[in-house]
């Protein structure tokens, strides 16, 4: 069976659900408002009555759980992106079911709506914050690390009861039983998570650092907390572990591979991280999914759809200060990326002299430029791209040969996303044209060979 190109789910896969899934995420939010008691609005008996019910089939509500506090946990789990793993894609929200590929094979996610049979109804706040925080389950059984807790770890006290106030009371319970995961026995023992817990999990909230500003603290809070950025982003030791989990330690950010997409270096690098980037570029990226540097895709698109472009701007700018702050690491010494047109010019106007040149005129063109500046945001630039510089060119042979689902800002699907050319263009074809692109405008990354493109199109299939 063939792996999902994109690294979480399906749901980054078809453009469809994408728009479902953020339609899922709406309809729970505004449930959660309903819930709320807006009774005003909720207009006939019938349904006072199903909420009463369903209220009264809840832990009582707890006196904190009034309206706000529900509405900011709604917030906080967009911030969590908790429906990006627990929202399958045509499933329920939290409803659970969604598969996900570990080293040792395939979990499937929990149902953590308030069912009390199948979800999370018989939780106490307690055992919310042992889930969320330690990776413990209520009945004592470890989590796998897919769930991200080594960084929820970091989440503090006050938004684990606003986020469990909401998981009560403003998500709809759905009755759907759990699925056993495909791992098999001995691996599938849970008790050496036990050990790994003790080696690799840091308990502690998140405190602030002295002598940084309040900006500072509210996005590395976010990053290295909820955000749980670093899950995709720090490179993982041999024990699936996150090599660091904050800035103290050098691999912090510096770039990963997971599952067929590589998530770039978000330190101050100046080719393959952010360090050409502004804050304002970079709050720009999280809100709408593009800037002039480069566009969302792969795994980040459902991150942008579902989670940062829910943040409000006081957020983002937080996260966006938090990232510019951290010094380049994880780059290779090349020297700092510098555009020139001029040799590439020269390759695109006699194109027959250049196999990967020929395929780029035909296919790619007309949406990246000749000058490899594409037409941003609508089109990314390829031309000093820290995706298309990155050493690693997995995600660049993973969005050639798929394409990318739908970015959806406010509402509305990017309208020329990436096609897919896995039908159209040959191993060779995709090799020759990633290596021309990587070349070109002073790029200079290394080529793509024919092995690694058939290696990826064996793994991965078309996102649309
Ligand atoms: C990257 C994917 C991912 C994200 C994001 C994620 N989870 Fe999970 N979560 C999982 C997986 C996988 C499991 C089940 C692990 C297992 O079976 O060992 C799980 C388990 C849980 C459990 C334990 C319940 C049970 O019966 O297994 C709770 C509670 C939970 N998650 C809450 C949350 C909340 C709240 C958020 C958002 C703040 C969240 N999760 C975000 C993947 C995720
Ligand atoms: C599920 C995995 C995943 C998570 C979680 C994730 N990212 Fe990403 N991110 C990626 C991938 C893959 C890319 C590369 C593709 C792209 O540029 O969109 C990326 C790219 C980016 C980029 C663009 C960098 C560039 O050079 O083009 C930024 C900025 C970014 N992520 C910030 C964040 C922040 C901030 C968070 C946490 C709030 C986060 N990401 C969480 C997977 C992830
Ligand atoms: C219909 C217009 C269109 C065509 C044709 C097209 N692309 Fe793209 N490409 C995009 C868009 C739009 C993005 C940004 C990702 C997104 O938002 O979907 C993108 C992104 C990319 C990226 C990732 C860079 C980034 O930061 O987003 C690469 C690499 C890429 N394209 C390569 C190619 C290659 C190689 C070809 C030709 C074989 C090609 N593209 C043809 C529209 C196009």
């Amino acid at each position: 069976m063939k792996t999902i190109n994109a690294p979480r789910s399906a749901s980054h896969g078809a453009p469809r659900s994408a728009r479902q899934s953020t339609r899922a995420m709406r309809r729970a939010l505004g449930r959660g408002g309903r819930a709320l008691g807006r009774g005003g609005r909720a207009a006939g008996t019938a349904f006072a009555f199903a909420v009463l019910a369903c209220v009264s089939a809840r832990p009582a509500l707890a006196a904190d759980a009034d309206a706000a506090t529900i509405q900011r946990g709604a917030y906080l789990a967009a911030v969590g992106d908790c429906a990006a793993c627990h929202t399958a894609p045509h499933g329920k929200p939290f409803a659970g079911g969604l598969p996900m590929n570990t080293p040792l094979g395939r979990i499937y996610t929990t149902n953590i709506t308030p069912n009390p049979d199948t979800g999370i109804g018989g939780y106490t706040q307690a055992d919310f914050a042992r889930a969320l925080r330690e990776g413990v389950a209520k009945d004592g059984h470890n989590l796998y690390p897919a769930m991200p807790y080594p960084s929820y770890a970091k989440v503090r006290d006050e938004d684990i009861a606003a986020l469990y106030a909401y998981f009560m009371h403003g998500v709809q319970p759905v009755n759907q039983a759990n699925r056993e995961s495909d791992i098999k026995w001995p691996m599938n023992m849970r008790w050496p998570l036990k050990i790994w817990n003790a080696v690799f999990l840091d308990k502690a909230a998140y405190r602030d650092k002295p002598g940084k500003d309040a900006a500072w603290n509210r996005g590395a809070y976010l990053v290295q907390g909820l955000g749980h950025c670093g899950s995709c982003h720090t490179p993982r030791g041999i024990a699936f572990n996150e090599k660091a989990l904050d800035e103290s330690g050098d691999a912090w950010l510096t770039g990963a591979l997971l599952d067929g997409w590589y998530a770039s270096n978000l330190t101050g690098e100046h080719n393959t991280g952010l360090g050409r980037w502004s804050e304002a570029d970079l709050a720009q990226f999280l809100k709408t999914g593009a800037n002039s540097h480069a566009s969302a895709f792969g795994s980040m698109t459902d991150v942008i759809n579902k989670s940062t472009q829910t943040m409000n701007d006081a957020d983002v700018n937080a996260i966006a200060a938090y990232l510019k702050s951290l010094p380049a690491a994880g780059g290779d010494g090349r020297p700092a990326y510098a555009y020139d047109g001029e040799a590439t010019k020269v390759s695109l106007s006699r194109p027959a002299n250049d196999a990967g040149a020929r395929v780029y005129t035909a296919y790619c063109m007309h949406c990246h430029g000749a000058d490899g500046r594409g037409f941003a945001p609508m089109f990314a630039p390829l031309a000093g791209n820290p995706n298309v510089l990155e050493n690693d060119a997995s995600s660049l042979i993973n969005v050639t040969l798929n394409g990318t689902g739908d970015l959806v800002i406010q509402g509305i699907p990017a309208p020329y996303p990436m096609p897919s050319y896995s039908g159209v263009l040959s191993d060779q074809q995709i090799a020759d044209v990633l290596t021309f692109i990587r070349a070109g405008w002073n790029n200079k990354a290394g080529a793509v060979s024919v092995a690694q493109v058939a290696k990826m199109r064996s793994q991965t299939q078309a996102a649309r």
